[in-house]
């Protein structure tokens, strides 16, 4: 029987960090949307927090598809002085609905780190309770991201939803095709004296 490992890594991102977009970093959301099409094929799940340009991935899954990931995680340019911080068998997954939940900086996560004397987000300092605590508070946490990138869930479609704008745009379009259907309709009928 195959084995199920979780592994849990910190990073340093290697861009810079732009200007929050629906309270995600623009490079962040695109590592995000390829993560959930990606760990979707592969039957990984996890979770990905992103605070003062610090990564905090937790990954779960078959221990080769895994391990296979943590390679090109690796060979990825856009972080460096990756550290796996706990690497261990499992057996249920903690994010088993999640093909990557990422969790935003929340009063949960501020008040932890002030409690315990951070002021910017360095899980390189963080002792082994504060890592489990920490992911803890992953677990909790919510996601709200799958409303501007891919949905999150495993059963979500893996079509992104329509935006309220798009919505209310599809919506006119619809209002405006069946008035004109009706005006099309009364033309036929009284230019042939029908009514
Ligand atoms: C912080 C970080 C987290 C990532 N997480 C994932 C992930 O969960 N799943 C994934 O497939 N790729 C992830 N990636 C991207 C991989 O490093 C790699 O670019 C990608 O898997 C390549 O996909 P491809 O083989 O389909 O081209 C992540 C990258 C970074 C920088």
């Amino acid at each position: 029987m195959k084995k199920l490992l979780q592994i849990i890594y910190i990073s340093r991102s290697t861009f810079d960090s732009q200007e929050i977009v629906n309270k995600i970093e623009p490079n962040v959301a695109r590592i995000l949307a390829k993560s959930r099409v990606n760990n979707r094929k592969n039957g990984l799940v996890g979770v990905l927090y992103f605070g003062d340009g610090v990564f905090f991935q937790c990954l779960e899954g078959d221990e080769d598809a895994v391990n296979t990931l943590l390679s090109k995680l690796e060979a990825d340019p856009r972080h460096k002085d990756i550290k796996v911080i706990s690497k261990k068998y499992i057996d249920t997954l903690s994010f088993g609905e999640w093909a990557m939940k990422f969790a935003p900086l929340d009063e949960q996560i501020q008040r932890f780190l002030k409690e315990n004397n951070f002021q910017t987000f360095d899980p390189y300092l963080f002792s082994g309770e504060m890592i489990n605590k920490f992911l803890n508070l992953l677990f909790k946490a919510y996601d709200e991201s799958s409303d501007s990138i891919l949905p999150s869930k495993i059963n979500d479609s893996t079509q992104a939803p329509l935006s309220k704008t798009a919505q209310r745009k599809a919506n006119l379009a619809l209002l405006f095709s069946g008035l004109a259907l009706m005006v099309s309709i009364f033309t036929f009928f009284t230019t042939r004296n029908l009514i």
